[in-house]
């Protein structure tokens, strides 16, 4: 695997390969789990080349304690990319991405900087296209990989993409989970065993809301899957709510043959977790 750290190398590099050759990025923050190495399996069998980034991107933070307590196990993350056969990967420091730390950067994320991450992380999504698009620039990925955990995430990447312009097709992974069916987070590393199992009350809410999906509405549904997780006491619901899946508006009614998201974030030990979950009729 090749190990790159500045944008020049990259090039450098990625430059020697033809341009009918498929090229897929995964951008990561680190703290690699079978997730990410999930995402990495689904570029292999979609390209010719497979970059993973690491990179914990400062301006996406807006709690300063995330950031400085964010996991950085490099060199388990290497072991791992080498264990799976990743060509490239790509770890630049924060002053190749961010030479002017005064660089501004905002662009018009309509609702989705308004409503749930977007509203509880002011200035996060904001900072993940910053970043995301910096990315996609110094790799020029014909393909980009992202987990469904991040759901949100995804449309505003989608929507940063409308934007620009920049011709990279995004390709949604499943959520893994463990055994039990917590969705793996490199969060999760800093969750105590007792913290793990209490977390579970999460999963288990989407998965309660999914089974009533058919015979149900919005509004009982939220409750439900809100009444589950209030009853653990370790874990503070932030929301739990049933969303259009194409704005992550709040469901009013149900139609059928349309697809729903019930989306879920709380804190477990002072640890900010999210999880959803795809629903159909
Ligand atoms: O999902 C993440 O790990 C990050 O938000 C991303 C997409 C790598 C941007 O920093």
């Amino acid at each position: 695997m090749e190990i790159l750290t500045t944008k020049k190398e990259l090039r450098a590099y990625l430059d020697t390969y033809h341009s009918h050759q498929k090229i897929a990025l995964v951008p990561t923050m680190g703290a690699l789990h079978q997730g990410h190495l999930s995402l990495i399996r689904e570029a292999q069998k979609v390209a010719d080349l497979v970059v993973c980034s690491i990179f914990v991107n400062p301006t996406q933070f807006n709690d300063p304690n995330d950031l400085e307590k964010y996991p950085r196990p490099i060199e388990q993350d290497i072991s791992l990319l080498q264990s799976i056969a990743c060509d490239v990967l790509f770890m630049p420091h924060v002053e190749e991405i961010y030479p002017d730390p005064n660089e501004s950067w905002h662009i018009d994320l309509g609702q989705l900087d308004k409503i749930w991450e977007g509203l509880h992380r002011p200035g996060h999504f904001q900072g993940v296209t910053q970043v995301v698009y910096k990315l996609f620039q110094a790799v020029k990925p014909h393909i980009a990989c992202f987990g469904q955990k991040d759901f949100q995430q995804i449309m505003v990447v989608q929507r940063m993409l409308d934007l620009t312009r920049l011709p990279v097709q995004l390709l949604i992974c499943p959520i893994v989970r463990d055994e039990e069916g917590l969705a793996l987070s490199s969060r999760n590393a800093r969750l105590s065993p007792a913290g793990k199992k209490s977390a579970l009350v999460i999963s288990k809410a989407l998965r309660a809301v999914k089974n009533d999906f058919s015979e149900s509405t919005p509004e009982v549904l939220q409750q439900k899957g809100t009444q589950i997780i209030q009853e653990e006491p370790d874990v503070k619901l932030e929301y739990f709510a049933i969303c259009e899946t194409q704005t992550l508006a709040k469901a009013t009614t149900i139609a059928h043959g349309k697809q729903y998201i019930a989306i879920a974030a709380a804190w477990v030990e002072g640890v900010r977790l999210i999880d959803n979950m795809l629903l159909y009729v």
